[in-house]
Formats: C-alpha cells, sequence, structure tokens
C-alpha cells in the first residue's frame, strides 16, 4: 500500500505551493502569532484535506488545471484544520502534535487561543473573498461544527451511558463535516449539478467518519514517536470512543473504571487492557472498513484520470495506517 505522498503524488506541486501560500497569507499579522502558526505549519502535517480538494478539483474540471479559487479553497481548509488542532490540544491538554511541541506548549495558552483565532479569522476573510454565498455558507457551517465537536466531547466525558449515535454525531463534527464540506465546496466552485455535490458531501462525510475511526483505534494502538501526538490518550481524558464503547458491551468491569475516572492507581492500565484485550479493535476495524467502502462507492462516476485514481485509492489508504 502507497504512502500518503504517493498518494499525493499528482497534486504535489500544488501542496507546495499551497504550503508557501499559507506561510505568506499568515505572514502579515502579529509576529508571535505568526510564529506560533508557522511552528505547526513547519511541523507538516499529512495535508490530507487540502490534498482531497486539490484532488477531487483536478479531478472535475475539464482541462484537468486547477483555478486560483480552487486553490484557495485548499488553503481555507487546511487552515481551518490547524486552528482546530491548536484548539483541541489546549482542550486535551496535549503536549506533542506533528512530532513538536504543541502551540501551547512551545509558547504559552493565551499564545495558543489566539493564534487559532487568528487562523480562524484568517479563514473566514479568504473565504468571503472568495466570493460565493454557497461556499461560505458550507465552510462556516464546519467552524460551528468544529466547536459543537469540541463541545459535545467534553459533555460526554467519562458518561458510560452515551450511544453509538452521540460518538458519531460529535465525529461528525469534528472530523467529517470539514472533509465533507470542503469536497462539496470544490463541486460547487465548478458548478456541478446538486446530485453530483451530494455525491462528493458523501464522499468526505465516509472518509472523514472512517479517518476518525482509525485515529481512534490508533490511539490506543499506536506510540507517541508513530503518532506524532500522545497515544493512549482518550481513555484517559474520558473520551469513550469506537474501541471503549464496544468493549463498554463485552467487559461489564470498564464501566466502573472510567465511571469512578481512573482515580485508583492501576485503573487506566487496567482498562487500556480490557478494550485491548477484546473483539472491540477488530469491531471498530470494521466499522472503518464499512465507512471506507461507502466513501469509495461515492466517487465511481468521476471520468478516468491520475487524480480519480488517487482519489479512489483514499480509503484503502485510510485503512492501511492501521497496517
Ligand atoms: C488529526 O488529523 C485530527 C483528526 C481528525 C484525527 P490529521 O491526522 O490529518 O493531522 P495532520 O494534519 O496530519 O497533523
Ligand atoms: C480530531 O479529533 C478532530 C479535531 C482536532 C478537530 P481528535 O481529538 O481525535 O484529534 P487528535 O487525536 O487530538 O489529533
Ligand atoms: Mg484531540
Ligand atoms: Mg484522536
Amino acid at each position: 500500500m502507497s504512502t500518503v505522498a504517493e498518494l499525493l503524488q499528482p497534486v504535489e506541486a500544488d501542496l507546495d505551493a499551497l504550503l508557501a501560500d499559507l506561510r505568506s497569507l499568515i505572514g502579515a499579522g502579529h509576529p508571535i502569532l505568526q510564529a506560533a502558526a508557522e511552528h505547526l505549519f513547519a511541523a507538516g502535517g499529512k495535508r490530507i484535506r487540502p490534498g482531497i480538494v486539490l484532488l477531487l478539483s483536478r479531478a472535475i474540471s475539464h482541462d484537468g488545471e486547477l483555478s486560483p479559487r480552487h486553490r484557495r479553497l485548499a488553503e481555507i481548509t487546511e487552515m481551518i484544520h490547524t486552528a482546530s488542532l491548536v484548539h483541541d490540544d489546549v482542550v486535551d491538554g496535549a503536549d506533542t502534535r506533528r512530532g513538536v511541541a504543541t502551540v501551547h506548549s512551545r509558547f504559552n495558552h493565551r499564545v495558543a487561543v489566539l493564534a487559532g483565532d487568528f487562523l480562524f479569522a484568517q479563514a473566514s476573510w479568504h473565504l468571503a473573498n472568495l466570493d460565493d454565498l454557497e461556499v461560505v455558507k458550507l465552510l462556516s457551517r464546519v467552524i460551528m461544527d468544529l466547536a459543537d465537536g469540541e463541545v459535545k466531547q467534553g459533555l460526554f466525558r467519562y458518561d458510560t451511558g452515551q450511544s453509538f449515535e452521540t460518538y458519531l454525531e460529535k465525529s461528525y463534527c469534528k472530523t467529517a463535516s470539514l472533509i465533507a464540506n470542503s469536497a462539496r465546496a470544490a463541486g460547487v466552485l465548478s458548478g456541478l449539478p446538486p446530485s453530483q455535490l451530494d455525491d462528493l458531501y458523501r464522499f468526505g462525510r465516509q472518509l472523514g467518519l472512517a479517518f476518525q475511526v482509525v485515529d481512534d483505534i490508533l490511539d490506543f494502538t499506536g506510540s507517541d514517536l508513530q503518532l506524532g501526538k500522545p497515544a493512549a490518550s482518550d481513555l484517559a481524558s474520558g473520551y469513550l470512543t469506537a474501541p471503549a464503547l464496544f468493549a463498554l458491551e463485552e467487559r461489564p468491569a470498564l464501566a466502573g473504571l472510567i465511571e469512578r475516572e481512573f482515580c485508583e492507581d492501576g485503573d487506566l492500565e487496567q482498562a487500556l487492557a480490557l478494550v485491548r484485550g477484546c473483539e472491540a479493535i477488530p469491531r471498530s476495524r470494521l466499522l472503518a472498513e464499512e465507512f471506507t467502502r461507502e466513501a469509495h462507492g461515492a466517487i465511481e462516476w468521476l471520468p478516468a484520470s491520475e487524480p480519480r485514481s488517487a482519489l479512489r485509492a483514499l480509503p484503502e489508504f485510510v485503512l492501511s495506517r492501521l497496517y
């Protein structure tokens, strides 16, 4: 299976240009906020979200070329994503991200809150300047969803009675909404008909849900080094993700440990062992597989091209992160 760099190869030059552009876009503001934002952009994420926007934009364009507005949409997508990570790391008290110190641990909390706001604000400004009301609505909805997802996640901490639906709604808000709505927005900028816009949205949504379930599995199975961020941290924070929710069905003892918030020595280790030692991880993987199948099917109609092949391989790549 290919690496993310191989997969995004058809838009590699576009992504390099995007990163350079992002740095100059945020460059005009305050030196300290610039330094904070630059810190994370320089660390280099996987750039999957702008990669999807660029691949889709090329796949649906008549001459295979990208318009400046499609490029700008991809930049906005990565800005919104990075802003959400800066804030998410403050909320979670996470020390590392993309293999380097998080903004709040490298600088301080005030800088991180402002740097996140600054990025969201920049994203909104550039979004408005695309001059397409439908696209503005799609992406501002994403910013609402992100906030909603963080709040939902906080409300259900240590709540062993929460439904699987709640978890999926939270995952839609925190992760799938951005991928789904930016995919749709690429189609809007290209003037696609409603049924194809719906397909692009569905592709992004199902891929985003798969991506989040895989991230949630990796939190249990990966290492700090491999992930570039703290592993085994969701359960410790009281965030009950797919593996924990499945494990609760199989291991009744888990509920007690969670409900007393792992207050006794060895509680957390025991809980992690319960999750890792039952069918919860394989069942989560099956769930992610189902989402990736649906994502794969949603873009069958795209005309044959290199970007299309990369897009069709993306769902499989998301799963391959588990192996
Ligand atoms: C992290 O996203 C947040 C989740 C949705 C799990 P990525 O794993 O895409 O993060 P970067 O951008 O590559 O750092
Ligand atoms: C990912 O959620 C979505 C956002 C950060 C908005 P997570 O909370 O799982 O992300 P990580 O694991 O911190 O990257
Ligand atoms: Mg987090
Ligand atoms: Mg996570």
